[in-house]
C-alpha cells in the first residue's frame, strides 16, 4: 500500500509570506535583464544559450537560479558580471546598463578561486589594495570580514590548509569585501560534501541578514534552491528561458526545520517537474541480466 501526502499548492501562501513579498517588490530593482540573449560561435556553428531572457531581482532578495546541466546557468552569471559579452538585450544595475564588470558586483565560483601563495587575510585584501585602499584600512577591513564569515584565528593560514568550506567563507569574505552591491554565486557549494554544504548554507542566510547585498546563487539542487531563495528563476533549456519565476512560499528567517514543511515539499515538487519533465524522470530499467545465484534474491 502507498500513501500519498496531500500537499497544497506553492502558490498558497500564508499572510505572512504574502505581506514579505508585497513588500520585497516595493524596495528598488538593483539587477534586471532585459531581453537579454547570447548565441556562441563554435566550430560546428552557432550554438543559442540564452534566448530572451528577462528578469528584476529587488534589493536585498536572495534569488536562486535552477535548471538543468547546461541550460545556460554560468553563461547568465558570467554575462551579468560582466565577465562574457552578451548578444542580445542587455543588463540593467540600479536601472543603468552596464557592459564589464565592475565593483558592484563580487562573484563566488564554485571552483576555488583563492589565491594559494597568499594567506586568508591577504587573499581578502587583494581587491581593496586594487582599488586604493592603503595596506592599514585593507587589513582592518579584511579582519572584520574574516570575522564575519566565522574564520578569525585562521587570517594567517594559506588556502592549502583549509577545508574547501573554509576556501569558500574565504571567497565569500573576498568578495563582499568590496562592498559589491550584488553577490553573483555560481554553485558555490557544488564541491562540498551534504553536510558541509548545508553548514554553508546557514552561513550564507546568516551573512545575507547582517549585510546589505543582494545576492543572485546558481544551483542545481533542489532543497538548497527553496532553502535560501525569496524566489527560484527556473531556466528551461535549448535554448536557456525563463520557465517560471517561483515565489517561495516558505517563512523567514529559514531554518533546516521548515525542509518537511507542506509549503517547502510543495515548491520543490514544482520546481522538480519543471526541470525534470516527466518523460525523463520516468524509471526506466536498465538492460542487466541476473548475475546472483538461484534462491540468492534479496527481493
Ligand atoms: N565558450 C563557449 N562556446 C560555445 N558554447 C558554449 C560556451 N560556453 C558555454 N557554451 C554552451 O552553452 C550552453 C550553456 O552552458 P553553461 O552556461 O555552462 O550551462 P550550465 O551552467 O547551466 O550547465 C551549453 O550548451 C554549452 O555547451
Ligand atoms: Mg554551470
Amino acid at each position: 500500500m502507498t500513501a500519498t501526502l496531500e500537499l497544497p499548492s506553492y502558490k498558497e501562501q500564508s499572510p505572512e509570506v504574502a505581506e514579505r513579498f508585497r513588500h520585497l517588490k516595493e524596495r528598488e530593482v538593483t539587477l534586471s535583464a532585459r531581453g537579454l540573449g547570447k548565441t556562441f560561435s563554435s566550430a560546428q556553428g552557432p550554438v543559442k544559450a540564452l534566448s530572451d531572457v528577462n528578469f528584476d531581482v529587488y534589493r536585498r532578495e536572495l534569488m536562486c537560479v535552477i535548471g538543468a546541466s547546461g541550460c545556460g546557468k554560468s553563461t547568465l552569471i558570467r554575462i551579468l558580471a560582466g565577465l562574457e559579452p552578451l548578444t542580445e538585450g542587455e543588463v540593467l544595475i540600479d536601472g543603468k546598463p552596464v557592459a564589464g564588470p565592475g565593483p558592484d558586483r563580487g562573484m563566488v565560483f564554485q571552483s576555488y578561486t583563492l589565491f594559494p601563495w597568499l594567506t586568508v587575510k591577504k587573499n581578502v585584501m587583494f581587491g581593496l589594495k586594487m582599488t586604493g585602499s592603503s595596506e592599514m584600512t585593507a587589513e582592518s577591513e579584511a579582519m572584520q570580514w574574516i570575522e564575519l564569515v566565522g574564520l578569525s584565528g585562521f587570517e594567517d593560514s594559506y588556502p592549502h590548509q583549509l577545508s574547501g568550506g573554509m576556501k569558500q567563507r574565504v571567497a565569500i569574505a573576498r568578495a563582499l569585501a568590496n562592498r559589491p552591491r550584488i553577490l553573483l554565486m555560481d554553485e558555490p557549494f557544488g564541491a562540498l560534501d551534504a553536510q558541509t554544504r548545508a553548514q554553508m548554507q546557514s552561513y550564507l542566510l546568516q551573512i545575507w541578514r547582517n549585510v546589505d547585498v543582494t545576492i543572485l546563487f546558481i544551483t542545481h539542487d533542489l532543497d538548497e534552491a527553496v532553502h535560501l531563495s525569496d524566489r527560484i528563476l527556473v531556466l528551461d533549456r535549448n535554448p536557456g528561458r525563463v520557465n517560471e519565476i517561483i515565489e517561495v512560499p516558505v517563512g523567514q528567517p529559514r531554518t533546516t526545520r521548515q525542509f518537511l514543511q507542506p509549503e517547502f515539499l510543495a515548491t520543490k515538487g514544482r520546481v522538480s517537474e519543471l526541470i525534470h519533465p516527466p518523460r525523463e524522470t520516468s524509471d526506466e530499467h536498465l538492460p542487466i541480466f541476473k548475475m546472483t545465484r538461484v534462491g540468492d534474491e534479496v527481493v
